[in-house]
């Protein structure tokens, strides 16, 4: 059985944890996505330089799964190298493939990111379109980023996830944006728990509708 759950949305809107937790629930492998961007992020700052359209695409394609490495890209400069070089189309192109053929894996699959119900996956049998409050996404984005030994300071963080978020929308490359067949769930008020459940109860209404393909 093939089975794709799309999640998108902005900065610490919640897309990654709830789909941590409904991959584990329903036992479909997930991807990251913003980790593949974080990678080439990562790499272009080890490298030194502006971020440059030819150097970022050739990071990009040269990229392996072994290099995806959570805890060394979650930091807040990586992000921010990551959301310039998601700006040029070439590296979006080279990492285009990879996250389809993961999409296509047996046994379902659940991507998160910015452009995975308009663009990798626009037949995904769910889409899901996660946002909170940008004062609530700061909040949440400076708890992570406290817990890891960086404190920029609440303003800071906002500022930065403002400029990101407006990077994002605002790019002429799959842009971030929400499918027009996607479900909207909005975190601004909801607990984890009850995020994950809204999200599990919809994907179980699909799968109990044979959506799967
Ligand atoms: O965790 P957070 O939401 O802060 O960021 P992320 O999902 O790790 O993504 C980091 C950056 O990668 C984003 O700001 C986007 O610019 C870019 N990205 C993208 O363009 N397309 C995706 N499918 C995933 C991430």
């Amino acid at each position: 059985m093939s089975f794709v759950v799309a999640i998108d949305g902005p900065a610490a809107s919640g897309k990654g944890t709830i789909a941590r937790a409904v991959a584990r629930h329903f036992g479909f492998a997930h991807l990251d996505t913003g980790l593949l961007y974080r990678a080439v992020g990562g790499r272009l700052i080890e490298e030194g330089g502006p971020v440059e359209p030819t150097r970022a695409a050739r990071i990009a394609r040269e990229l392996r799964a072994g290099e995806l490495e959570p805890d060394a890209l979650r930091g807040d400069a990586v992000a921010r190298a990551a959301s310039q070089a998601a700006a040029i189309p070439q590296v979006r192109q080279a990492l285009l493939e990879f996250q389809r053929s993961f999409a296509r894996r047996a046994g379902g699959a659940v991507l998160d990111g910015r452009d995975i119900a308009t663009v990798v996956c626009p037949d995904a049998d769910v889409k899901l379109f996660v946002v909170a409050a940008d004062e609530v996404r700061a909040r949440r984005r400076w708890e992570e980023l406290r817990r890891r030994g960086e404190d920029p300071g609440y303003a800071a963080v906002l500022e930065d996830l403002r400029a990101r978020d407006s990077r994002d929308s605002g790019r002429a490359v799959s842009p971030l944006a929400r499918a027009d067949d996607a479900h909207l769930l909005d975190t601004t008020e909801l607990s984890i728990d009850a995020a994950v459940a809204r999200a599990t109860e919809i994907i179980e209404q699909a799968l109990s509708r044979g959506d799967e393909r």
